[in-house]
């Protein structure tokens, strides 16, 4: 057991004692308690010290975080952890099916004090979030080969509302192209691993959800069978870099030729929307080679998820269309009394600017080499993991580590080990997830462990010791 003081103002945590509070000027405010942490969580983030910042010239520094003002007149502080995690909560970061954030940069939590009141929808009165967003779906473009030109995008709460905004684009521009719907349902072509807010998407807005089964065993999609499912009545078609249940990816280049053969044959344009959730803060970084984003012109329009492999440690989502075109004017909105009156995209208004902010500071500060170098360590761990679940008679990998950092398994044999292995785990505390494979349940029950960014060594060595154990009992 290691000593680690936390404040009780400010919930600030240091190995040593006293240090100054986040929410007082004065020191003297602080009132530092002891706590005894259990050997197992992460107190560092070691693994994040070989991450080099890059500063970048075309970039101005982050606004000064250490010195956030003085917010102690604001009543009592809240309590430093509200109890938070109890005996019944796992961790966050033993959280293994999680893609979200679950460390960031120590840089990246202190930028949270400095627009922690700011609404990122008041745009007439924080001009600087409207240029922070722009200078990310810039630096976004170029990581998914937008071909240039002006980059048409917005920010999102998430990929979800980025899927739902997508998602309508397609549905209006081919309104629009078969001279509008009513006399044919709409539908949407997904492949297998296609996450449920593409069905959410469906579901709400009347068109039908028509699901191509996937090739086993990462459960991508199958290029012939996409084309083969799309007819006048079809929107758009969705590819997936980074499936949630296995985190393989969709071969796009390969969905993208197969309809561009069906063009060629029948004159039916479908064009593509690549969900990359979790693998457009990956590809671009770890797979340089792979052709999956705007490089392709049947590629309309990208997302992805700043809280997933993006590193922020709130929401945010990012959507970016290939031109203007793609984005009709009749689904840009404004309201005279909220924003700058420039009308904008979106499902919601209030959000926080904060993770704009961070993904800001971390696309321009830690940059391509910080990025790649995270990635490369998260992969090395999830091979390590894959080459320990691949030794059990009862377990059949779905991906041992490729494409996203990503270990999915299943049981080979329905005999329940997948079950057994998650129970033994979470007795560590770790949470294991066990589903039924969505994509085709007759090939059982799947777990996976997903290596997020800032993994720490001494937590990787850990869960390499747990898995050994709880692999021998199940
Ligand atoms: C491929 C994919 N799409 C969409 C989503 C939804 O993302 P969000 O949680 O940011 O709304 C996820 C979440 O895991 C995902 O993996």
């Amino acid at each position: 057991m290691r000593p680690i003081f936390v404040c009780a103002s400010c919930a600030r945590r240091r190995a040593s004692a006293p240090f100054r509070c986040r929410l007082s000027a004065k020191p003297a405010a602080c009132r530092n308690e002891r706590h005894e942490v259990p050997s197992h969580p992460p107190t560092t983030l070691s693994s994040w010290e070989h991450v080099r910042r890059e500063p970048s010239p075309a970039m101005k520094p982050p606004p000064k975080a250490t010195e956030p003002p003085d917010r102690s007149a604001r009543g009592n502080p809240p309590p430093a952890t509200a109890g938070f995690p109890t005996a019944r909560d796992v961790p966050p970061e033993r959280n293994l099916g999680s893609y979200t954030t679950t460390w960031a940069l120590p840089e990246v939590h202190a930028l949270s004090m400095v627009f922690a009141d700011v609404n990122a929808v008041n745009r007439a009165e924080y001009p600087t979030v409207a240029t922070l967003e722009r200078e990310c779906l810039v630096r976004l473009g170029r990581l998914w080969s937008h071909p240039g030109g002006t980059v048409v995008g917005c920010s999102t709460t998430g990929s979800t509302e980025a899927a739902m905004l997508a998602a309508l684009t397609l549905l209006r521009r081919w309104e629009t192209r078969t001279g509008k719907a009513g006399r044919m349902r709409p539908n949407l072509v997904l492949g297998a691993g296609a996450h449920a807010c593409w069905y959410r998407f469906c579901r709400y807005w009347g068109v039908d959800c028509r699901t191509v089964p996937g090739t086993f065993p990462g459960f991508t999609a199958d290029p012939g069978a996409i084309s083969a499912h799309c007819d006048r009545a079809t929107i758009g078609a969705v590819a997936t870099l980074g499936n949630s249940e296995t985190g393989r990816y969709d071969p796009v280049a390969g969905v993208v030729e197969a309809l561009d053969a069906l063009e060629g044959r029948t004159g039916l344009a479908v064009p593509v929307h690549v969900d990359a959730a979790s693998g457009g803060f990956v590809a671009p970084f770890v797979q340089p080679e792979l052709s999956w984003g705007f490089e392709l012109p049947r590629v309309r329009s990208v997302n992805a998820s700043g809280h997933k492999f993006g590193m922020t440690s709130l929401g945010v989502g990012w959507l970016l269309w290939r031109g203007a075109g793609d984005c009709p004017d009749e689904l840009l909105h404004s309201a005279a009394y909220i924003g700058d009156g420039v009308p904008a995209i979106g499902l919601s208004f209030s959000r926080s600017a904060t993770p704009i902010l961070q993904q800001h500071y971390l696309l321009s500060h830690v940059g391509h080499h910080g990025y790649s170098s995270a990635l490369a360590e998260c992969r090395q761990a999830a091979e390590a993991v894959a080459a320990l679940l691949a030794r059990h008679p009862g377990l059949s990998l779905l991906n041992p580590g490729l494409d996203l950092p990503v270990v999915s398994f299943r049981d080979r044999r329905a005999s329940g080990v997948v079950q057994r292995l998650s129970a033994a785990m979470r007795l560590r505390r770790w949470a294991v997830p066990v589903y039924p494979l969505l994509a085709d349940p007759e090939h059982g029950t799947a777990g996976r462990v997903v290596i997020r960014p800032g993994f720490p060594a001494p937590l990787l060595r850990e869960l390499l010791t747990d898995l050994a154990t709880a692999l021998e009992a199940a």
